[in-house]
């Protein structure tokens, strides 16, 4: 045991043995004499007078029995630390990829987001109803007689004032949100005072060009996004 301590020591280069060793007693007196024999220095010292001094400053010991830092031994770790960064970064991209994906809207979201409305068969004077995003969207082909109506009414008796102009692509066909804008009850079709939407829930009326005419609801009722692909398709959702 002995000799394996003398030479690991002396594979360091070292020559002496380390003084603070002999001063924290770990060599007792009698190996340090025998050390000694054999050529290496050692002081005898009585007492301890600051022993973490001794720790901080005993590097031999060390060295004899771990080895000296290698470059293996830095390849190593910096493969341990890369490996592991790279496995958080992909962890991370994962994450932003599923969130991503959960906020993009699914095939059959988009398909909802526009519907085509066949108009061919909605006679002069009727209305058909069409489901859109979840809500009835009205579609009135309005007579002439009803046009002229919608057209002629005054700004000033107006709650909400919108010419008949701005709300319509096509005077004859008057396309609606049939939602109302009070509390959202769906208006019925050809009643009220102006012949046109006639709310129950609360008695709103609104008029030929959906505009609110009387009753507790604010606006108008909303005319959606639409636009004509031909004289007998309305596309809903697009302008
Ligand atoms: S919800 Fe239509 S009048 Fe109240």
């Amino acid at each position: 045991m002995l000799g394996r301590l003398a030479r690991n020591l002396a594979q360091t280069g070292s020559r002496a043995i380390s003084t603070s060793s002999a001063r924290a007693g770990l060599i007792p007196t009698n190996t340090q004499a025998t050390l000694a024999q054999e050529g290496f220095k050692t002081e005898h010292v009585s007492s301890v007078d600051d022993p973490t001094k001794i720790a901080s400053t005993d590097h031999h010991w060390e060295h004899a029995f771990t080895g000296p830092h290698t470059e293996d031994n830095r390849a190593f770790t910096y493969f341990v630390l890369g490996g592991g960064r790279f496995a958080y970064a992909s962890l991370a991209r994962m994450a932003v990829v599923n969130i991503l994906g959960t906020l993009s809207p699914s095939a059959n979201v988009v398909a909802m987001a526009k519907v085509e409305a066949d108009i061919s068969k909605v006679e002069e004077g009727t209305a058909v109803t069409v489901m859109w995003r979840g809500k009835p969207v009205f579609i009135r082909h309005r007579t002439p007689a009803e046009i002229k109506i919608a057209e002629d009414t005054e700004m000033s008796e107006l709650k909400d004032p919108q010419t008949d102009a701005e709300r319509v692509k096509d005077p004859r066909y008057m396309v609606l949100v049939g939602i109302c804008t009070h509390l959202g009850c769906v208006p019925v079709n050809k009643m009220g005072d102006y012949d046109g939407w006639y709310c129950p829930c609360h008695g709103s009326h609104y008029d030929l060009s959906g505009r609110i005419r009387r009753g507790p609801a604010p606006l108008n009722l909303e005319v959606p996004a639409y636009k004509f692909l031909s004289s007998k398709t309305i596309l809903l959702g697009e302008n």
